[in-house]
C-alpha cells in the first residue's frame, strides 16, 4: 500500500483517534513539523515590529504548526477537518481558536480580517476526490477564493505541501493564481531527496515588488544540517520557482472624444427626442478607476 496518507483514506478517517495520538506523540514528527512551520513563518515575512498578527493555520491538526505561531507571539485560528486531531489540540491546550472545518468547502470568515496564513502538510489533500460529490477543481476554487477574500490586501499565505506529481503542483498553483493571488513555489534543498521541501508562497493582490518570491534554501548545493543523503540519484536538479499571476482582462480603452462633453451632448439630444435620460450629475462621464 502507498505510504501517502492521502491515498489511504479521507483525512477525517485517516486521522482518527489513534492516528491523531500517534502523530502527535512522535518526537520525529513534532520536530519536522516545527521546522516546516518556522520556515513558513519566515516566508510569511511579517513586519518585525513586535505587533501580534491574526493568522490562520489551515489544516492545523493537533496544533503542532500553530504552536510555532504562538511562539512568535501571534494569535491564530486553526481549522481542520479531523475532529480527533482537534481533540488532541484541545487536550494540549494550544493557544489558537479551533474550528472544525473542511477547507474544500471554503472558509467562512469575514472579508479582509486575516493578516496571514500558514498551512503545513495539508493542502495536497484537496487534490483527492474522497466522496462521489467531491470535485477537486471545485474544492480548490472554493478554498483559494475564500482564502483570498478573508485576507487583508498584501497579506501572505504560505503552504508547505507534498504534491504527488508535477501535475498536482500545477493544479494547486493554478487555482491559487486564478483566485487572484500572486506568487509561486519555493523549493528548499532541491538537490536532496530527503530535505527537499516545497512552499507555495502567495500574496493577496496583484504582483508587485513586494510580491516577489523569496529565494530558496540550498539552491547552490548548500546542504541541510540534518541532510546526510547523497543526491546523486535525484531526478530533479532545478529549483522550481514560478511567478505567475491571474491573466487580467484587457482594459477597455475609451474611444477618443467620448468624454464628459460628448456624453452631455448625447444626453441632450436624447432629451430633445423625448427620451427619458438620467439627470446630469458630477459623476456623469467621469472616468472610473481601471480596477475598483
Ligand atoms: C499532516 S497533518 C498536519 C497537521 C499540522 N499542520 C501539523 O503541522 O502538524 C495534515 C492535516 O490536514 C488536515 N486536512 C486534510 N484535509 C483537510 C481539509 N479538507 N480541510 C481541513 N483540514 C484538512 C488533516 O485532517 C490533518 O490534520
Amino acid at each position: 500500500m502507498s505510504s501517502r496518507p492521502e491515498l489511504q483514506a479521507p483525512p477525517e478517517i485517516f486521522y482518527n483517534e489513534s492516528e491523531a495520538r500517534k502523530y502527535t506523540s512522535s518526537s520525529r514528527i513534532v520536530e519536522i513539523q516545527a521546522k516546516l512551520s518556522e520556515r513558513a513563518v519566515e516566508l510569511l515575512a511579517l513586519p518585525d515590529d513586535g505587533v501580534p498578527r491574526l493568522l490562520l493555520d489551515i489544516g492545523c491538526g493537533s496544533g503542532l504548526s500553530g504552536e510555532t505561531l504562538s511562539e512568535y507571539g501571534h494569535q491564530w485560528i486553526g481549522l481542520d477537518i479531523s475532529q480527533s486531531m482537534l481533540d488532541v489540540a484541545l487536550e494540549r491546550e494550544v493557544e489558537g481558536d479551533l474550528l472544525l472545518s473542511d477547507m474544500g468547502q471554503g472558509l467562512a470568515l469575514r472579508t479582509g480580517v486575516i493578516d496571514g496564513a500558514i498551512s503545513i502538510s495539508a493542502v495536497q489533500w484537496l487534490c483527492n476526490a474522497d466522496k462521489s460529490c467531491h470535485n477537486p477543481r471545485l474544492r480548490l476554487k472554493a478554498f483559494f477564493g475564500s482564502l483570498y477574500r478573508s485576507l487583508a490586501r498584501g497579506a501572505k499565505a504560505v503552504f508547505q505541501m507534498y504534491p504527488e506529481s508535477l501535475a498536482q503542483r500545477e493544479l494547486i498553483l493554478g487555482f491559487a493564481m486564478r483566485a487572484g493571488f500572486a506568487g509561486g513555489v519555493v523549493v528548499d534543498y532541491p538537490h536532496s531527496s530527503k530535505s527537499r521541501k516545497e512552499y507555495l508562497v502567495l500574496t493577496c493582490g496583484p504582483p508587485s515588488v513586494s510580491t516577489a518570491i523569496p529565494s530558496a534554501k540550498g539552491e547552490d548545493g548548500e546542504s541541510c544540517s540534518d541532510d546526510d543523503d547523497d543526491s546523486s540519484g535525484d531526478e530533479e536538479h532545478t529549483v522550481s520557482i514560478s511567478d505567475r499571476h491571474r491573466p487580467r482582462k484587457k482594459l477597455k480603452v475609451s474611444k477618443k472624444g467620448k468624454d464628459r462633453k460628448w456624453l452631455l451632448k448625447k444626453k441632450d439630444q436624447q432629451r430633445k427626442k423625448g427620451n427619458i435620460v438620467p439627470p446630469d450629475t458630477r459623476y456623469t462621464g467621469r472616468k472610473r478607476k481601471a480596477r475598483f
